[in-house]
C-alpha cells in the first residue's frame, strides 16, 4: 500500500482534505495510506516556533531548517523515499510529472510532501534533504498546502482501483488517448435541456462513429483552447499505465 506523508503547519486543513471524496475513499479502501504531520511538534522552543526573519533583512519569515529536516527524517522509512517541497521554484506539475511521480512513490512503497510556507524555507534544509520541488503553477499562493493536497489528488485518483471506471480516466484531457491534448464534451440526460438537444451521434449506439465523434472534438477544442500542447506532443502526453 502507497503511503502518502504530508508534514504541514496545518495539519487539520490537510486531514479535512485527505478524509474527503475519491482521497477518503482510496484510503478507506486500503490502497492508500495517509499520514499527516505536524511540523510545529519538531520546534526546539517552548513557544513551538518555527520560523524567524532572514539573515541580512528583508521582509517575510524563514521556515527553519531543523523542523524540517528533523520532521522529514522521523517520518521517513528510508533514505531512497522521494521527498516533495512545494514551491512556486519547483518544476511545474503536469499530468505526464503526476505519474512519474506516482512511479517513483509506488517503487519505494511511500513519498514524503512538505508543505513550504511564509516566504521560504532556510535553504540549508533543501542542502541536507535535496528535496524535489515541485509548483502546481505560475503564480504564487499564501502555502504549500493546497499545492500538496493538488499533487496528492493527481497521483491519487491514478493509483491502480481507485476510479471505479479506471476507463474513464483513460480519456481524460493530457492522457495518451487524448494526443496529450484536451477532452470532448461529455452529455448525461435529458436529451434536450432548454431547447439544447445532445448531438444526434451519441444516440445512434454506434460506437465506432461515437468514438470518432468525440476525438474529432477533442481535437478542435485542444486546438482552440491549447495549442500549445499540439507544438511537442510527445512532450505532454502522460504516458499509459
Ligand atoms: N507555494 C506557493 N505558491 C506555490 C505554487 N504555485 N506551487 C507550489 N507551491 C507553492
Amino acid at each position: 500500500m502507497l503511503e502518502i506523508k504530508v508534514l504541514t503547519l496545518f495539519p487539520d486543513m490537510v486531514r479535512a482534505v485527505l478524509e474527503t471524496s475519491i482521497l477518503g475513499r482510496a484510503q478507506a479502501q486500503g490502497q492508500v495510506r495517509y499520514e499527516v504531520t505536524d511540523i510545529r511538534d519538531f520546534s526546539v522552543d517552548k513557544h513551538r516556533t518555527v520560523d524567524d526573519t532572514p539573515y541580512g533583512g528583508g521582509a517575510g519569515m524563514i521556515m527553519m531548517a531543523s523542523c524540517i529536516v528533523e520532521a522529514v527524517e522521523a517520518v521517513r522509512t528510508s533514505d531512497a523515499s522521494p521527498v516533495l517541497l512545494t514551491s512556486p521554484q519547483g518544476d511545474r506539475l503536469d499530468e505526464r510529472l503526476t505519474l512519474e511521480l506516482l512511479a517513483e512513490a509506488e517503487s519505494e512503497g511511500e513519498i514524503i510532501l512538505v508543505c513550504g510556507h511564509y516566504k521560504g524555507i532556510d535553504e540549508r534544509a533543501q542542502d541536507i534533504l535535496g528535496m524535489r520541488e515541485i509548483s502546481i503553477g505560475d503564480y504564487v499562493l499564501s502555502g504549500g498546502e493546497l499545492p500538496a493536497l493538488v499533487i496528492v489528488d493527481a497521483m491519487v485518483r491514478r493509483v491502480a482501483g481507485v476510479l471505479h471506471d479506471a476507463a474513464s480516466a483513460d480519456c481524460d484531457s493530457f492522457t495518451a488517448e487524448r494526443d496529450g491534448g484536451l477532452d470532448c464534451p461529455w452529455y448525461t440526460k435529458p436529451p434536450v435541456y432548454r431547447e439544447l438537444a445532445i448531438p444526434e451521434v451519441l444516440l445512434t449506439g454506434h460506437h465506432a462513429k461515437i468514438e470518432q465523434w468525440r476525438q474529432e472534438q477533442a481535437r478542435a477544442r485542444t486546438r482552440a483552447r491549447r495549442p500549445d500542447l499540439l507544438g511537442e506532443p510527445d512532450a505532454k502526453i502522460a504516458p499509459e499505465r
